[in-house]
């Protein structure tokens, strides 16, 4: 704690770097600053206690200072260990008037390169306040509801559940955090989450996470989905990762892509801009997919669809990009060309078998830089694998550029603003989505800071497509 701010981050001599980066983005991210010009006098987010976790990067920073404008106050930590970008972590807690001796910003709990105690010890600590506890959370990918949900249960049961020996170690770090937790403190998450107000959910994962729980009943507070508002899954997670994904592999390698064998597992919202990333630098893109839509819309889209199995002899690049676990096997793996890279763009590692391959029979680990390594196989072929098989366009690279982050983070404050603002009108027997006119309101701002002109509807046409002039323009069914 300095300056009353207790915080863990890297090191507080990056803030003004972060600072002048942050600056930058705010210019690339008008969805948040035309949101801080309209909500900044009348503070909608006043009383709001957000715990925060979602990868503290430079546009994640230009997000907590939103809530922050809007009146919230805010405690941040990130959601994937390797994600923060220690530049932004120092800026946030130092803030826009502080100085590295006396930080006046936001604390925060993430460094680049945690282990998995540090990252539920920093989890745990977004979540516990000084005084009063939270009344928000904004998660992504669902871990800070999970502690807040597992810790409740454990609690009501009285004891938590001993790990099995076959369990993947985060789990096993998870319940031991829980167990300690239990013993000093029984009531915990329960006075926790009675608290809470509502949470909003950024990513596919973490709101499949939560349809989960709201079909079980479990729900404990009510939930926006924002990853499915158009403005997010259809602009972050498609043309975010058309960016970010060869900005991973180039940074990670330097391997040209041009003329190589690429395939894309999955073929949803992050497999189309991946599969665009990786053919618009030349790449031959195969796609393997489940789902007979999504595959035949590849297909359509000119990529060759196959399973792993029939090409993993060929690929140069592969990479998992599903939400669904055990997509690369270790029986891939053993059969892939050398120096194939392998990484994934999905929210959880376990996509790709990395514990298999840690345990496999006489394989050597080379680690080529921070979050590069060269497996090697008995018979000599190795394979490079990115981020430890973690989101490799934020362990490897800065993620998603501000401009599409923008898009996202508007929807996350605007859906901050409605759960905290309009309280017992969101349930928790289901998942909700944004209103359609907010979403469109996002996309409106977006497109006239690119200079595009909306061509505006007469009332006459209006009528004749039955809508209103001034939107929603399409139904909820409409699929974009
Ligand atoms: P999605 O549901 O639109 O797409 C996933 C696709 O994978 C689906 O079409 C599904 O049929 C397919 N799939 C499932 N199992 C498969 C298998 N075994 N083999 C081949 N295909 C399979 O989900 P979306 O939005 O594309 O997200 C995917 C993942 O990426 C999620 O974990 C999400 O949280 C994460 N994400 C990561 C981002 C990043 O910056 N790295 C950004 C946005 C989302």
């Amino acid at each position: 704690t300095i300056n009353g701010i207790d915080f863990a981050v890297a090191d507080l001599s990056l803030a003004e770097w972060g600072r002048n980066e942050i600056r930058l983005a705010e210019h690339e991210m008008p969805g948040l600053m035309a949101l801080r010009e309209e909500y900044g006098e009348t503070k909608p987010l006043k009383g709001a206690r957000i715990s925060g976790s979602l990868h503290m990067t430079i546009q994640t920073a230009v997000l907590i200072e939103t809530l922050v404008a809007l009146g919230a106050e805010v405690r941040w930590a990130s959601c994937n260990i390797f994600s923060t970008q220690d530049h932004a972590a120092a800026a946030v807690v130092v803030g826009p008037n502080g100085t590295k001796d006396a930080p006046a910003g936001t604390p925060v709990y993430a460094w680049k390169g945690e282990s998995l105690q540090e990252y539920w010890w920093c989890t745990e600590q977004m979540l516990t306040w000084p005084g009063e506890g939270p009344n928000m959370i904004l998660d992504d990918g669902g871990d800070a509801t999970l502690l807040v949900h597992k810790g409740v249960e454990f609690e009501k049961a009285g004891a938590v559940p001993a790990a099995d020996e076959n369990d993947p170690d985060e789990w096993k770090v998870f319940l031991e955090l829980l167990r300690v937790s239990l013993a000093e403190e029984p009531k915990k998450w329960t006075n926790l989450a009675s608290d809470i107000k509502g949470v909003t959910e950024e990513t596919t994962t973490g709101v499949h996470r939560l349809y989960q729980l709201a079909e079980a009943g479990e729900l404990l507070f009510p939930a926006i989905n924002v990853n499915d508002a158009v403005t997010k899954s259809k602009f972050d997670n498609k043309y975010g990762c058309r960016h970010s994904l060869i900005d991973g592999i180039n940074r990670a390698t330097d391997t040209l892509i041009g003329g190589k064998t690429a395939v894309i597992c999955g073929y949803g919202d992050v497999g189309k801009g991946s599969a665009e990333s990786l053919r618009g630098q030349g790449a031959r893109v195969i796609v393997t997919e489940i789902d007979p839509i999504c595959a035949l819309q590849a297909a359509m889209d000119g990529y060759q669809v196959a399973t792993l199995d029939d090409v993993i002899d060929q690929a140069d690049i592969i990479i998992t990009t599903t939400g669904n676990k055990d997509v690369i096997t270790i029986d891939h793996m053993v059969k892939m060309k050398h120096q194939a890279i392998v990484g994934n763009i999905g929210h959880f590692d376990n996509e790709i078998q990395i514990a298999e391959l840690e345990r496999y029979p006489g394989v050597k680990r080379v680690n080529i830089k921070p979050q590069v390594d060269e497996w090697t196989f008995p018979d000599g072929h190795s394979i490079i694998v990115l981020s430890e098989g973690r989101l490799l366009n934020l362990g490897n690279a800065t993620g998603h550029p501000s401009f599409v982050m923008s898009n996202s983070f508007s929807d996350q404050t605007i859906a901050q603003i409605e759960l905290f603002t309009k309280q017992g009108q969101y349930g928790t027997d289901t998942v909700h989505l944004l209103p359609k006119h907010l979403d469109e309101k996002v996309a409106r701002i977006h497109l006239e800071a690119l200079g595009g002109k909306l061509t505006k509807l007469s009332k006459d046409q209006a009528e004749y497509i039955g809508v209103d002039v001034e939107g929603p323009y399409k139904p909820e069914h409409y699929r974009y």
